[in-house]
């Protein structure tokens, strides 16, 4: 029998008078951790503004209010991220258009937009950022190329984005005329080369390889007459969910990055969003009942995976201790979700014998990849989301009501 660890800093007492308020499930993100994990990469990298939190993580107004209280940049893959931060209080010019598939439109928006950089990753990204640039009064917009280095990084397969085979960026062979007409155009400054090699990376070794490919870039475009300035080199490190092993170190990978990159005169960008916000989430849900399945027992929850996602996605597990009492016997217990389906589970594998119908169950380091990724399938409204600080704790985010599920539809 092992004792259960409190969470840093989020005490049941506190999760459980906040469960009391707001329901189960629910979203509980403390700030003071949000705090310590930008402080990591404030302290590793010097300067804030070279630090840009990949906002896809965790989007929540009140969490990207507090990140930017820090005066990091921010990195949003889409207009609607974009337009969250923007909401959040964010200057556009502190904000970064990333890297990933986006149509015509939402490229010439982000180039009109006053956006601190505008990440492009295929022909036709190209194509529309020309278009738009020639349109500029003013100042040009800066703009950069995602490059697909061919390199294997990524704790699951669907998180790999860096391999020859991926859909993203440039192949290093087509990042040439890419520039070119990048520093040809009017209206645009090409600056940048990215790339974002895979999340939730369990080594730092990948970007080794990754930045020689990016370095022999920056020689071959030296003579285009708009020579790179700067690298962008995505997210990526890694949290150990389990019980056992540690996070990946921002200071370890700008060691890397320094050893590598040191001489040359570029600027580097960092998009960290998992080891900022992970550690700073816990979901708490209720347990309906139990039940003996395939000969194991089983814990049938009322969140599941549509309000939490990455153990049926990814295979994560994510530790889930209860609020009370302690992690007693074998690892056999599953818990699973309400939701019609066999697959709708939140871990397997779990020493939580003692747990009864009632328990409040802790689900940890969940702040990164979490409520974004909830869905509203079986008409389930989404959980509230609630921050806590020194001051206190406050929803920011309402529980959806059953209204808000069919907001925008019309039954005739
Ligand atoms: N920059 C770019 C261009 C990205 O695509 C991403 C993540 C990041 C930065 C931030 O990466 P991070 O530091 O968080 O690893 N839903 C998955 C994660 C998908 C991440 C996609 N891109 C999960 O739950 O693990």
């Amino acid at each position: 029998m092992s004792t259960v660890k409190p969470h840093a800093s989020l005490s049941p007492d506190l999760l459980s008078a906040i469960v009391r308020e707001q329901g189960t499930p629910v979203y509980v993100y403390d700030a003071r951790i949000l705090d310590a994990g930008v402080r990591r990469w404030i302290d590793a990298v010097g300067d804030p503004s070279r630090i840009c939190y990949a906002v896809k993580a965790n989007y929540n107004l009140g969490v990207l209010a507090r990140l930017a209280s820090h005066g990091i940049g921010f990195e949003a893959s889409t207009t609607g991220e974009v337009a969250r931060a923007l909401a959040a209080g964010i200057p556009a010019a502190r904000i970064v258009l990333g890297g990933v598939p986006k149509s015509p439109e939402a490229v010439e928006r982000g180039i009109r937009g006053g956006l601190d950089l505008v990440v492009l990753q295929a022909e036709h990204e190209v194509e529309a950022a020309v278009r738009a640039g020639a349109g500029l009064g003013g100042q040009a917009a800066r703009v950069g190329l995602r490059v697909r280095p061919g390199i294997r990084a990524g704790a699951h397969p669907s998180l790999e984005t860096g391999r020859t085979d991926a859909k993203f960026g440039f192949g290093p062979t087509d990042i040439g005329a890419a520039w070119e007409a990048l520093a040809g155009a009017s209206g645009l400054e090409p600056t940048t080369l990215a790339f974002h090699l895979g999340s939730g990376l369990d080594s730092l070794e990948p970007y080794r390889g990754a930045i020689e490919v990016l370095l022999r870039l920056v020689s071959e475009l030296e003579g285009t007459g708009a020579p790179v300035r700067e690298l962008d080199l995505g997210g990526g490190l890694g949290v150990a969910y389990g019980a056992d092993g540690a996070d990946l170190e921002p200071a370890d990978l700008v060691r890397i990055v320094r050893e590598r990159v040191g001489g040359a005169d570029l600027e580097v960008r960092y998009e960290p969003g998992r080891s900022i916000a992970a550690r700073a989430g816990t979901l708490v849900t209720r347990v309906l009942y139990r039940r003996e399945r395939d000969g194991h027992p089983a814990l049938v929850c009322d969140g599941g995976f549509t309000d939490f996602g990455r153990f049926a996605l990814y295979g994560a597990q994510h530790r889930i201790e209860p609020l009370e009492g302690s992690l007693q016997g074998p690892d056999t217990v599953e818990v699973l979700g309400p939701t019609c389906e066999s697959g709708d589970k939140l871990g397997t594998g779990r020493p939580l014998h003692g747990v009864q119908p009632g328990d409040l169950l802790a689900v940890h380091d969940v702040g990164a990849y979490g409520f974004v990724m909830a869905s509203n399938y079986n008409a389930r409204p989404r959980p509230a989301e609630v921050l806590v600080d020194d001051a206190g704790w406050k929803v920011v985010r309402e529980r959806e009501s059953l209204e808000d599920l069919w907001r925008g539809e019309t039954a005739g």
